[in-house]
């Protein structure tokens, strides 16, 4: 039963879906594409804890799906919980990116969507990922190339521009659109700022004036909270989170539930944190094995006990993890630690 926090008012629900193409996304809630993180696991836990509209695959490289890469092929595990899933895909050659587009719907994607945020170098350097804003007539080849190639929708997650200051995108958008381009997400940062300084959202408001098809508003939404002051303020069709749920995919619940009804529901309780981090793991194992599973979730299990006592010494613990038994034990060992600790004995944390 949900628990009421707090209830807005006058403003709620003001939840309504948008339409990717012939895609109807309900709720207007979307996990953003994260490398490392937004793997089929993480997309499945997500979807079944809250509901969000979309899902998004992390970034994948469409010359190493040309060059059928086996660990890129893994990358896109698509099962019918997902859908609608859009699978994101980068590259700077347009027979190369609409191909592996092709191959992306044989896969089991509902929406291609094109990576135009990216700006790390290993990246931009081939003319890939935000470098595409630097030219418009070869971004709009590469729209074109796709929607050639394919029957589903295809979208673009891209930035404010390339240079501080310099809100490119707004002129791009519409030819992009005219290329055949059914939605946006727009990260409300440029290129040069990486994830540093804070996103504009009147730059997401005056994108979404500008062009007629969807706009996600997507950068530094953290609460449920955030979630409605962005779609008030900017008119935007959706709302895209990315950081906030990385060890803590209960913001995407909360978000949907309080888009629709306005409540704020309670904060997951220490053995759902436990429960959630171990399913996490385990469907990874089950996609990965074992070893690669765990080591691949070291960085991330961590967050989800961020803010607790002793959570430093227990993302040392998993950091030497290697099996599934050794995290199911130290997860074990921490909520005994958390519960002598909150009974007033001060046990430590061993690792
Ligand atoms: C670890 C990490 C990986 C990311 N990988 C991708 C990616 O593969 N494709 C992409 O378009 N954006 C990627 N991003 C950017 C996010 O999708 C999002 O635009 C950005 O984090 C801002 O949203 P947020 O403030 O909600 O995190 C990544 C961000 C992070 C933190």
């Amino acid at each position: 039963m949900p628990i009421l926090l707090e209830k807005p008012k006058n403003v709620l629900p003001i939840s309504s879906a948008y339409y990717v193409g012939n895609i109807c996304i309900d709720p207007p809630v979307v996990l953003a594409p994260m490398a490392d993180v937004t793997n089929g696991s993480f997309r499945r836990l997500v979807k079944r804890m809250g509901s969000p509209g979309l899902v998004v695959t992390e970034l994948i490289s469409t010359a190493a799906i040309h060059y059928g890469s086996k660990r890129t092929f893994e990358m896109f595990d698509v099962t019918e919980e997902q859908r609608p899933l859009a699978v994101q895909l980068f590259g700077a050659d347009p027979a190369m990116m609409a191909e592996a587009a092709k191959v992306a719907v044989d896969q089991g994607a509902d929406i291609i969507d094109i990576n135009m945020g990216c700006w790390v170098p290993k990246v931009c350097k081939t003319g890939a990922g935000a470098a595409m804003m630097k030219d418009e007539a070869a971004a709009c080849r590469i729209v074109e190339a796709i929607v050639r190639a394919v029957e589903v929708p295809v979208t673009v997650k891209t930035r404010a521009g390339w240079q501080y200051g310099q809100f490119a995108t707004v002129g791009l958008a519409k030819k992009l659109e005219e290329a055949g381009v059914q939605a946006f997400a727009l990260h409300a940062r440029y290129a040069t700022q990486g994830h540093t300084g804070e996103a504009d959202w009147e730059l997401i408001r005056q994108m979404k004036e500008s062009v007629s098809k969807p706009v996600v508003g997507n950068g530094d939404i953290k609460t449920p909270q955030d979630a409605l002051r962005i779609l008030q303020e900017t008119g935007c069709d959706g709302v895209m989170i990315g950081r906030a749920a990385i060890g803590n995919p209960w913001v995407i619940r909360d978000i949907v539930h309080y888009l629709k009804t306005g409540e704020l529901l309670p904060p997951p309780t220490l053995d759902e944190r436990i429960e959630t981090a171990l399913a996490h793991v385990s469907d990874l194992v089950e996609h990965l094995g074992e070893n690669r599973g765990v080591r691949h979730l070291r960085g991330q299990l961590p967050l989800y006990f961020k803010g607790y006592r002793g959570s430093a010494r227990l993302r040392d613990a998993i950091t030497s993890a290697d099996t599934l038994v050794s995290v199911r034990d130290t997860l074990a060992r921490f909520a005994n630690y958390i519960d002598h600790f909150e009974h007033g004995e001060d046990s430590p944390f061993e690792n």
